[in-house]
């Protein structure tokens, strides 16, 4: 049977979205409680990371030790991958000795070629283009605070970036609508807009996206491989920093995420990360739990308590 891959959110069905994000929400739980697991014992996850990272390396990592299992961490640095291998190559001879592969590469084209020969699950851990893990995490920590979201409103200030496609096609899946505050020039990709008319607004101005929001959410304003232009963004997206007077325009218990890293006194105000209704430490803590679960379903094929 072909490996199941997680490219983007939209390789799980809402059925297996929801069931996968219970089992998270039931492995935190189990966890907390200090019941020892071995679901992966004796399996490998391969890591393949291109660009840097914290959360999500210390996540999987951790995840798979925790399971039973342990991981690989290859950067191109020390690996073929960075001398010209075709991606090819490395996913056929990779995939021939792991039990699943975790890519955190630029053009997404890289993971999609990768799965399309690899013999295991290959997870997309951050691309140009999505950061699916990141979703699953953030809509963990919504239901463990807010229950089901299905019919929220959530408000995307800033960048339309890797995180803010993931979310327009969360907004299909869970059935939330999407206010897209960004400046002229930065909205999310054009075809993904088109396709996803329905449940998204693209508005210029913060304070009309956030009016009445549920969550809102926003990220960094260049994010890695954007570095040379931090400075002319800096300018830009001043108007659309994530500050408590935003908030206040939100629903009167509306939450507030940001994936992390963040950076106060730019698309958060100093005190964003401790406002009453900010998530921020749970959403960093349920990547463990949301990748675990994730692991369990793609490389055991089932969910199970
Ligand atoms: N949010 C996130 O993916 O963080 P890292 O870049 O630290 O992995
Ligand atoms: N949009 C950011 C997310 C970092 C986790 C980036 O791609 O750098």
């Amino acid at each position: 049977m072909a490996a199941r891959h997680f490219l983007t959110l939209n390789d799980l069905t809402i059925n297996e979205l929801s069931d996968l994000l219970d089992h998270a929400s039931f492995l935190r739980r189990e966890w907390q409680a200090g019941k020892v697991r071995n679901s992966l014992g004796n399996r490998v996850l391969a890591m393949i990371f291109e660009k840097s990272s914290t959360r999500t390396r210390v996540s999987f990592e951790a995840g798979m030790s925790q399971l039973g299992g342990s991981a690989l961490f290859l950067s191109p640095r020390d690996t073929q991958l960075g001398r010209g291998e075709p991606i090819e190559d490395s996913a056929r001879v990779i995939s021939s000795m792991v039990d699943a592969v975790m890519i955190r590469t630029f053009a997404h084209d890289k993971v999609d070629r990768f799965a399309k020969v690899s013999q295991v699950p290959v997870i997309n851990a951050l691309t140009d283009d999505f950061h699916p893990c990141q979703l699953l995490a953030d809509l963990q920590t919504y239901r463990e605070h807010r229950g089901n979201i299905a019919g929220a409103t959530v408000t995307w200030v800033g960048d339309g970036n890797n995180m803010c496609n993931s979310y327009i096609n969360a907004a299909r899946l869970f059935g939330f609508h999407l206010n897209v505050a960004c400046p002229q020039g930065y909205a999310p990709d054009s075809g993904l807009l088109d396709t996803h008319q329905d449940c998204v607004t693209v508005f210029d101005d913060p304070r009309e996206a956030a009016r009445g929001a549920n969550l809102i959410v926003t990220d960094v304003w260049a994010s890695m491989g954007q570095e040379q232009e931090a400075d002319a963004r800096r300018k830009i997206f001043t108007p659309y920093q994530v500050n408590p007077a935003l908030m206040d325009l939100a629903a009167t218990d509306a939450l507030f995420m940001h994936c992390l890293p963040a950076h106060r006194g730019e698309e958060i105000s100093d005190e964003m990360l401790d406002h009453p209704g900010s998530v921020v430490w749970d959403e960093a803590e349920n990547r463990l739990h949301a990748q675990k679960a994730l692991l369990e379903f793609l490389i055991l094929g089932k969910l199970e308590q």
